[in-house]
Formats: C-alpha cells, structure tokens, sequence
C-alpha cells in the first residue's frame, strides 16, 4: 500500500508561511517520493496553496460540515473545500472532538459528506492517557471507529488516524509494540466489517511524529502512513520525514 504522509497545519498560518508548501511541493517534485504527500490547512490557505502546488502534492481541510450548504454561519461544506483547491479532508480530530463536543456521529455524518464529494477523508480516532492506563485502549479504538466510519464510504480513499490524544503535541509516544498492537487491532475490526476490501483503508498513525523518530514508525506493521502536526508546519521538518519513508519502504 503507498503510504500516505499528511501534515495538519491546525490553526497556524498566515500567507507568510505558503512559502513552505511551495518548498515541500518542489522538494516532492524534484525526489518523487513512494508516498503519497497531503498538507491539510487552515481554509482560508487552502485556495492559494492549491494555486501554488499546482497538484503535485494534495492539500486538504481540516474539518468541514456534514451539511451541503444553507444556514450554517461559519461552517465550510465539503463542496466549499473542494472548490477552493482541496482533495482531502480530516474529520474528527480529537481537538474538534474536545473543543466542539463533536460526537462519532457526527464525525460519521462529516465522513460521509466528504466520501460523497470524492474528498480522501482522514478518519480520526484516539485514546486518552487515562484510557490507556486503564487497559482501554482497544476497546475505545473499536468504538469509535465503528461510530465514526460510515457505510459507504470509498474505502481506497479513506484512512484512519489513530492518534493516542495524549501523544499529540507532547513528544511522548506509545512503545512500537503499542503502536503495531492497535494499529492490528484496526486492520482486524476493518476486515471483519467490509472484509478483504478493509485491506484497502490505510490506517496512519499520528502524535509526535518528528524527523528523528519517523522512519521507526512509519515502517511498523499495518502502519501506512502519518498524520503530522508540529513537523508539518516547517518544509525542513516534512520533507526530512518524507524521505525517511522513500528510505523505508
Ligand atoms: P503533532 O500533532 O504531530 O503535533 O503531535 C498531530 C495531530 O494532531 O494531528
């Protein structure tokens, strides 16, 4: 499976910084890396990032609404990022989850919508530091991604991003054995759903990822890809980490 690495800028980034995307879409031009590369950004970069790569990376949203259009002040429809230069989209990040009371239905809704623009939809799901400890990890992981993924969805351009919320932004991350043992745990809920056809969604591993620590994340089992925050905002940090997975796979 080509991996995906997607960087997720959050609420950082002004026009100063889309001199960073145009870096990462030279780089990602001149070395053609064996991943697939997406920057999802703030909605208001999106239309001049997407002028500036001219397609040779992707560039995503952030969130968008489940709704298609009408009065939703503030709200941006799945129809509105595509319009504006995107192809991806993530939903159901666990700052969405927390700071707007975003529940998995209404992540299964936003995926939806997104699947039936055509948008790669990146799937978030994600433990707390308390679950962990107390053994829930798994459990939490299920549920959530039975909550969150919708029928229907185009499975080849879905993914799933397990990102432990308390790795996220942290510099702590979860052992290599604690990552493969979700990351399986995933693949099997995936193919007991829609069977062998769950081999399709590529399943990412997000929080903390950085240039020094990629390449023995990126290359662990049912590990296929990344979604980046911190790194993704510096060309240097982003394309340091996508050539560790041209390195690794
Ligand atoms: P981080 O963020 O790489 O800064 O930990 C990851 C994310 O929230 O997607």
């Amino acid at each position: 499976m080509r991996p995906l690495i997607a960087g997720n800028w959050k609420m950082h980034g002004l026009a100063q910084q889309l001199g960073e995307i145009g870096a990462v879409a030279t780089a990602v031009e001149t070395t053609a890396p064996s991943a697939d590369i997406l920057i999802c950004l703030p909605a208001t970069l999106i239309d001049r990032a997407a002028q500036i790569v001219r397609g040779r990376i992707a560039i995503g949203g952030e969130d968008c609404s489940a709704e298609e259009a009408g009065a939703f002040t503030g709200d941006i429809s799945v129809e509105m990022l595509k319009d504006a230069g995107a192809s991806a989209v993530i939903v159901g990040h666990s700052e969405r989850r927390h700071y707007h009371g975003e529940t998995d239905a209404i992540v299964s809704a936003k995926a939806k919508a997104a699947s039936r623009a055509g948008l790669l939809t990146i799937i978030c799901i994600g433990e707390t530091k308390s679950q962990r400890a107390h053994n829930e990890t798994l459990s939490v992981c299920d549920a959530q991604l039975a909550g969150s993924m919708p029928d229907g969805m185009t499975l080849t351009a879905t993914a799933i991003a397990h990102e432990p919320l308390w790795a996220i932004g942290t510099g702590q991350i979860p052992t290599s054995e604690e990552i493969v043992a979700v990351h399986a745990r995933i693949r099997r809920r995936l193919l007991a759903r829609f069977g062998e056809d769950g081999r399709l969604v590529r399943i990412l591993y997000g929080g903390s990822i950085k240039p020094d620590n990629a390449h023995e994340i990126l290359a662990l089992p049912e590990v296929d890809g990344g979604l980046i925050g911190g790194a993704s905002l510096l060309a240097c940090d982003f394309e340091a980490i996508i050539r560790t997975v041209s390195a690794g796979h």
